[in-house]
């Protein structure tokens, strides 16, 4: 799938209609040429979250284990509004935007011990594969809702806040990835309130 851009001779037009959000630094749209993915722009230069998740996830893709709480990333596509980022867009059964944990826990369409529980199984998982959430915000882990129950996918902030010499350690020492986890970990807690 990651080879559709080549097949392109011009650049994937986004339009408004595409849109799905926006962060501080991206705007993210619907794949027009997939509606199951998603195609992620950078709006400022600055801080080049981009250029730190295209390091981060070639360089996870190259791993067996890869953690299932995490949104897929499909590599890179040119746009009109520049270089994007295809991922899986996480959605809920009926097409719709998934939810974050954050916003579920504060509608209380959750409870508190439930968001722990969810948080526990993502924490394990990442541990275990040595994967680093580095930028902490309260809205990067959707629950997508299943049939099954609701399935937490990490949308943003893997690998570190800055491209430099930290995300080269963190990709490429285990040991230092997960000491990192765990301390960024508490202040996701902390973010969440819970
Ligand atoms: N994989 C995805 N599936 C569905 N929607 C997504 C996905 N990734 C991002 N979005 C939507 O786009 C918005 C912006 O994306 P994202 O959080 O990655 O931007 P950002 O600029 O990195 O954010 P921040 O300023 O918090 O770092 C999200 O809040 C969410 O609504
Ligand atoms: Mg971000």
């Amino acid at each position: 799938m990651s080879s559709f851009s080549l097949a392109l001779d011009q650049p994937l037009l986004l339009k408004e209609s595409d849109f799905i959000g926006k962060g501080n630094e991206r705007a993210c749209y619907t794949n027009p040429l997939n509606e199951k993915l998603c195609v992620k722009v950078q709006k400022r230069s600055h801080r080049s979250q981009n250029k730190i998740e295209k390091y981060y996830y070639t360089k996870l893709k190259k791993r067996k284990n890869l953690s299932p709480f995490i949104s897929k990333y499909y590599g890179e596509v040119s746009t009109n509004m520049g270089e994007g980022l295809v991922f899986e867009k996480v959605t809920d059964l009926d097409g719709s935007s998934s939810q974050s944990i954050y916003a579920l826990l504060k509608s209380k369409i959750i409870s508190e011990a439930e968001a722990r529980e969810i948080l526990r199984t993502v924490f394990k998982d990442l541990y275990k594969n040595a994967i680093l959430l580095g930028d902490v915000t309260k809205d990067q882990i959707l629950l997508q809702k299943t049939e099954n129950g609701y399935i937490p996918k990490i949308i943003d902030g893997l690998g570190t806040r800055r491209y430099g010499l930290k995300l080269f350690l963190v990709s490429n020492f285990k040991s230092f990835a997960r000491f990192k986890l765990v301390k960024r970990w508490k202040t996701l807690e902390h973010a969440l309130g819970i």
